[in-house]
């Protein structure tokens, strides 16, 4: 069995991921390389969820039952705990969404309706790159035909990195936000964001940064990274779907307006108007996701006590090898950076002209699970010219014999298309 210098303990973790002693097609062991889409869930979190709805379900911040309050206790404590696992200031900065894409349009729509200094409109410019999920464009691209503003972004450069060489150019005295992937979901790149907030900050721009691909991967610090906004998901982190979050420094949160309107996110009503209840709730309309957000702190509970430091360097030492192996497959070309330095463990990559959708039909009757397609970052299949590709990714979990498997996989693939 290959070892390799940083990896977990891979047999003892895996016990707790009860799907991962699936077997599919008739009796082939899974090899679940999907981990940038979603990721297993610890029976850890699954007690938690069953045993929320087994004994505390009930809505929050509305009832003086019992359970309205145990339900609320830990709706309340799961913030606590996404607070200090991004070492957050405040816990009220710490917003509950559904997803990272409702975290990226909560933003846009702040921002579309603010009031001055942040209003962004026909005068202004949003920032963003090519290498963004459509989660991260779109939004702006609405924001961007709703007011007006001008939509500009970083290109890529032929290895798979943001081209940084006019940023004084793309982000101007003009620009509002910028907003921009910190782990790329299809390339892998980690981004440099220091020199992006250092250009933004110069200019008084906002700066958002998602971090969908990072969170699970790596300690994340909002502090550290100096942003304004940071977004990221709890199902690629061990945790339930159906919750995201949104952190936003408090004194922008003070500021800026709602988007959803509903309950449990005033202060008064009348026919006329309302006011507002102070963040996080003003941004919190409606019944939140509340078993969802209590999966998501039983998952930062399962991280930590593994160590985000550990798991980074797992993934490190999975990625130098897979790169490696990869790279040794005859007309493989990986899209994207082509060593393990400053990227994730999402590894793109095209197989001579074979179509990926193909890739990955024949991966997956071997039991291999990969994505194929453009992976929601369409301009990034077009920067490169090819129509998809398919990608693996690796998560605490993976193992270099699941890496094996995949370049065993390939040959088969190769094989099979003669
Ligand atoms: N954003 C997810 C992915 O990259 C769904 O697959």
């Amino acid at each position: 069995m290959t070892q390799l210098p940083g990896l977990l303990d891979t047999e003892a973790l895996r016990k707790d991921f009860p799907i991962l002693d699936r077997v599919v097609h008739d009796g082939k062991k899974l090899v679940y390389l999907d981990n940038a889409a979603t990721s297993q869930t610890p029976r850890q979190v699954l007690d938690v969820l069953s045993e929320y709805y087994e004994q505390h379900n009930a809505n929050v911040h509305r009832g003086v039952h019992v359970l309205a309050e145990e339900a609320t206790a830990l709706y309340e404590g799961a913030r606590d705990k996404v607070a200090e696992f991004i070492n957050a200031p405040s816990r009220d900065e710490v917003i509950f969404t559904k997803n990272a894409s409702e975290s990226l349009n909560l933003v846009a729509n702040m921002l579309g309706w603010a009031d001055e200094p942040y209003r962004v409109d026909s005068d202004t410019e949003i920032v963003i790159t090519e290498m963004e999920h459509h989660s991260n464009i779109v939004p702006w691209q609405l924001l961007a035909q709703r007011t007006g503003a001008q939509l500009k972004w970083f290109g890529l450069t032929d290895d798979g990195r943001l081209d940084l060489s006019n940023i004084e150019q793309v982000i101007t005295e003009k620009t509002k936000i910028v907003s921009f992937v910190l782990v790329s979901n299809i390339l892998g790149t980690q981004n440099p964001v220091e020199a992006i907030v250092r250009r933004a900050q110069e200019v008084g721009a906002l700066v958002c940064v998602d971090a969908s691909q990072a969170a699970p991967h790596m300690p994340l610090d909002v502090q550290a990274l100096q942003a304004d906004f940071v977004a990221f998901t709890g199902h690629k982190m061990c945790g339930p779907t159906g919750i995201g979050v949104l952190w936003g420094r408090q004194e922008l949160l003070e500021d800026l307006p709602p988007f959803l309107g509903g309950g449990e996110m005033i202060e008064t009503v009348s026919m006329h108007s309302s006011t507002y209840a102070p963040a996080p709730h003003k941004f919190e309309a409606g019944t939140p996701p509340i078993a969802q957000a209590v999966g998501l702190g039983a998952a930062i509970d399962y991280l930590n006590s593994i160590g985000m430091d550990k798991i980074l360097a797992h993934e490190h030492a999975l990625t130098e090898y897979a790169v490696k192996r990869l790279l040794e497959v005859p007309d493989l070309r990986i899209i994207g950076p082509t060593t393990a330095e400053e990227r994730g463990a999402a590894i793109s990559f095209t197989l001579g002209d074979i179509h990926p959708h193909d890739v990955g039909q024949v991966l997956d009757e071997q039991g291999i699970a990969v994505r194929v397609g453009h992976h929601c970052a369409r301009p990034v299949c077009l920067r490169y010219g090819i129509p998809a590709t398919t990608r693996a990714s690796f998560y605490l979990y993976s193992t270099p014999a699941e890496i094996d498997a995949l370049v065993d996989g390939l040959e088969h693939v190769r094989n099979f298309f003669g």
